[in-house]
C-alpha cells in the first residue's frame, strides 16, 4: 500500500469536525480515494464486525433477510458482509453523494439512499423493515448523533439486530464527549433492547501517529425484542 496516499486520506479525515456540513465536504473530496487508502487495520475491524454478524446468523438462512448499511460510504462493509456469506439483499444509506457514486460501482446494494441522518429530519425509509443494520464509522462526532440510535432501532423488525462501531478516542474534546454520551445511550437502551455484546478491537489504525486520531474500535451488537 502506498503510504503517501494513506497520508493524504488520513490528513483529510483528520479535518473532521463537529459540523456535519463541513464533514460532508471533507467526505466528498475523499470519496474517490477512500478505497485505495483504507488501511489494513480498518479492514480488519470491518471484517471482525461482519464475522461477528455471521456468527450470530450461523444457524439461519440469510437469503430471505434484508440488511441496511448505514453511513455506507463506498460500500466496504456490505462487500465484507457478502464475502462472509450474507445472501439477502443489502441497501445502503449515506449522506454524501460522492461516496454513493463510488459504492454504485461495486453493485453490492439493492437500493442506495442519499440521506443525512439527523434528529431534525425523519428518514424516508419504512419502519420495521430490516433484519440487520450495520453502521461502521457512522456513529461519531459530527456524523450521526448518538440520539439517533432509537431511530435506527425503529427500522428493525422484531428480532432484528443493529451492529455498529464506535471509537475510543485518545484526543480530547468533543470526540471523547461523544463516546461518553454514546455509551450512556447504550446503557439506557438496555431497558428496551438486548445488548448482545460489545467487542473491543485494537487492530484499528495500528500506526502510532494515527492512534491520536481514532484509537481503538468498539463494536456493539444490539437486538430489538
Ligand atoms: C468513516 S466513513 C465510513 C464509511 C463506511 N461505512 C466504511 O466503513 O468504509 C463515514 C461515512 O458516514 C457518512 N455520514 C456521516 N454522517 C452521516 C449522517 N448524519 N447521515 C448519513 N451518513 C453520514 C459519511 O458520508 C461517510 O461516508
Amino acid at each position: 500500500m502506498d503510504n503517501d496516499k494513506q497520508d493524504i486520506i488520513n490528513q483529510m479525515l483528520s479535518q473532521l469536525t463537529d459540523s456535519a456540513k463541513h464533514n460532508r465536504e471533507v467526505y466528498s473530496k475523499v470519496a474517490k480515494h477512500l478505497d485505495e487508502g483504507q488501511k489494513a487495520g480498518v479492514n480488519l475491524s470491518v471484517n471482525q464486525m461482519t464475522k461477528g454478524i455471521m456468527e450470530i446468523y450461523k444457524d439461519k438462512e440469510t437469503e430471505e433477510l434484508t440488511a441496511l448499511d448505514v453511513a455506507c460510504g463506498t460500500g466496504r462493509c456490505a462487500v465484507a458482509l457478502r464475502n462472509e456469506g450474507w445472501l439477502g439483499p443489502i441497501d445502503g444509506l449515506d449522506g454524501c453523494h460522492e461516496m454513493l457514486e463510488v459504492a454504485k460501482t461495486k453493485n453490492v446494494y439493492r437500493t442506495q439512499y442519499h440521506e443525512m441522518i439527523s434528529l431534525e429530519t425523519p428518514l424516508s425509509l419504512e419502519k420495521s423493515s430490516y433484519d440487520l443494520i450495520t453502521c461502521f464509522g457512522g456513529l461519531s462526532f459530527g456524523h450521526i448523533p448518538h440520539d439517533c440510535l432509537e431511530m435506527l432501532m425503529g427500522l428493525l423488525v422484531s428480532g432484528g439486530i443493529l451492529v455498529f462501531s464506535y471509537s475510543d478516542y485518545t484526543n480530547p474534546g468533543s470526540t471523547v464527549q461523544y463516546k461518553k454520551s454514546l455509551e450512556e445511550k447504550i446503557e439506557k437502551l438496555k431497558t428496551e433492547y438486548e445488548i448482545i455484546k460489545t467487542v473491543k478491537d485494537e487492530s484499528y489504525y495500528p500506526r502510532a501517529d494515527l492512534t491520536k486520531m481514532m484509537g481503538v474500535v468498539n463494536i456493539a451488537y444490539i437486538r430489538k425484542p
